[in-house]
């Protein structure tokens, strides 16, 4: 059996899957047949994101703010009750706060860290036994490359993306032995609300919402000896 064909019928939890990359991700994955659990905070976005990838696919929609640990626990029992036991974790949802750290707040701080980081934790953490159990899975986190490269202003979303990656890479080793690869994923900017407004870009060469989700099929469809534990992502030609 081909390796896409393997995917076929595994259940995929995607979160911030609204819109932008994790809704991109999502369509790839509906397309590839595996039966979907998206989620976000705004349900009207949900729904319509659903209906989107909807017709003739498996997607079911749980809203949940990811700062919030009860949402994560409610997101995953949901997932699992009408979907069955989570194959692939994405932890995509993000937001961004920035700005000189001399005028950044503790709210921004909580608000980037607990939604890019601690969140990622906690689902990874809700998901690993059933995995461990099952001797298979996927999580994959969707870094940045602003958790390689320090910039101006970039101060506390660096810092989650940073954290990321090391959570990504301590959780790798912790679950490669029992057959679960952990992977991050640092693009660029990419063309999505998250990186408006983007001033004189020039968002064609900008990389694109499904240039994520073609790294997350590829990290996917390896061999079950083979482990992409990390992708940088990059536009060819500077936007
Ligand atoms: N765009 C870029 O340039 C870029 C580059 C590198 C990495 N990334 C990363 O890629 C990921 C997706 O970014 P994007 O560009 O697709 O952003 P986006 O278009 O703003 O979408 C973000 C998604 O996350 C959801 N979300 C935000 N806060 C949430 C919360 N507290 N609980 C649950 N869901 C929440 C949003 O839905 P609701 O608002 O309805 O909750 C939405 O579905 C983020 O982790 C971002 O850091 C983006």
């Amino acid at each position: 059996m081909s390796l896409e064909k393997q995917l076929e019928g595994q259940v995929a939890l995607v979160t911030g899957a609204s819109r932008g990359i994790g809704l991109a991700i999502a369509r790839k994955l509906a397309g590839m047949g595996v039966r979907l659990s998206i989620s976000a905070r705004n349900e009207q976005r949900l729904r319509q994101a659903a209906e989107e990838i909807g017709r003739g696919r498996t997607v079911a929609t749980v809203r949940a703010d990811v700062t919030r640990p009860e949402d994560i626990a409610q997101l995953v029992a949901k997932t699992e009750s009408s979907l069955g036991p989570i194959d692939i974790l994405v932890n995509n949802a993000g937001i961004g706060v920035f700005g000189p750290v001399q005028n950044a707040s503790e709210r921004d701080w909580d608000a980037v860290l607990d939604t890019n980081l601690k969140a990622a934790f906690l689902l990874s953490k809700a998901v690993a036994p059933g995995m461990i159990q099952r001797k298979s899975g996927h999580i994959i986190n969707i870094a940045s490359l602003a958790g390689k490269n320090a910039f101006a202003g970039g101060a506390i979303y660096c810092a989650s993306k940073w954290g990321l990656l090391g959570l990504t890479q301590c959780m790798a080793e912790d679950l490669r032995s029992h057959g679960i690869r952990v992977s991050a994923i640092c693009p660029g900017s990419v063309n999505t609300e998250f990186s408006l407004p983007h001033g004189k870009k020039d968002t064609s060469k900008m990389l694109q919402p499904d240039d994520v989700a073609h790294a997350v099929e590829t990290i996917l469809t390896q061999a079950p000896q083979s482990f992409i534990s990390e992708i940088l992502l990059r536009p060819t030609q500077k936007p």
